[in-house]
């Protein structure tokens, strides 16, 4: 079982479309996925089509110890999804004590799934640090851009400060470019960049930049079920299995 982390503290770079699509594609490719939403803005659970408002337990109460998981679990794409709802910041003033210990305590016994997909928040907070503290592995996508690429160096910091006091195991196993574009010489230069600095760490298959994708959250769909044939489900379905090919 592969537990990731899809995680970038830049904001609106693909961590979520990334997280809901590469989720269905694994499942194509006959995988058993856990989906779970880290983030209070509950945007992965409105991609799935969950109304987070119709929802009377999320994964707050699992964090807490209140209630199993298997008693939020939602299946929909052919994916397990344990949802959020935006009270998941009030982890934040929780007075429990190492509560960046809380998600993995509560999942950890989990071991029925192929993967495990965590949606982070744009932070390096406390529901970041909870996923990072589960995951043995991160993805980081990455939008070709100046300042997000040299934004992820501050989250390269952060994830070795959990290696050293949260979790050894963890490990950046990708970095996946979102909304590239051939047109912007900018997207080319800062993936030749990414590939010069960090050799190997770049999944080949490109994210190309893809109408599709936006729309697919407004009808609850993956891009599977919304365009099929779509820019979009072809990047993301090549980028499962290269994702599945990383365990040859
Ligand atoms: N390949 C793509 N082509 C076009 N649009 C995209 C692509 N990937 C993502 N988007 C759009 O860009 C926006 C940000 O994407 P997304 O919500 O996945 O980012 P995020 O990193 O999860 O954001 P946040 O930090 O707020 O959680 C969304 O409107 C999404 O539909
Ligand atoms: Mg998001």
């Amino acid at each position: 079982m592969r537990t990731i982390a899809i995680s970038n503290n830049k904001g609106g770079v693909g961590k979520t479309t990334s997280t809901v699509n590469i989720a269905a594609g694994l499942q194509i490719l006959g995988k058993k996925v856990l989906v779970i939403d880290v983030d209070h803005q509950a945007q992965t659970t409105y991609h799935f089509g969950i109304a987070p408002k119709d929802l009377q337990f999320s994964i707050f109460e699992v964090i807490k110890g209140e209630i199993n998981y298997k008693d939020i679990l939602i299946q929909k794409s052919g994916v397990d999804i344990l949802p959020a709802k935006p009270d998941l910041k009030d982890l934040d003033f929780l007075p429990f004590p190492a509560k960046e210990f809380l998600l993995k305590e509560a999942l950890d016994k989990i071991k029925e799934y192929d993967y495990i997909l965590m949606d982070c928040p744009p932070s390096l907070g406390i529901l970041t640090l909870n996923a990072l503290t589960f995951a043995k592995e991160i993805f980081i996508p990455l939008q070709l851009q100046f300042l997000p690429f040299h934004g992820m160096y501050n989250l390269f910091d952060g994830v070795q400060m959990v290696k050293q006091r949260l979790n050894k195991d963890l490990d950046i196993s990708g970095i996946i470019a979102t909304m590239y574009s051939a047109n912007k010489s900018i997207n080319k230069e800062v993936m030749e960049e990414t590939e010069t600095r960090l050799p190997g760490k770049l999944f080949k298959t490109i994210i190309r930049e893809n109408v599709y994708l936006q729309e697919a959250p407004s009808w609850g769909q993956t891009i599977f079920e919304y365009k099929s044939d779509s820019n979009g489900a072809v990047d993301y379905l090549n980028l499962c299995k290269e994702i599945i090919s990383q365990e040859k």
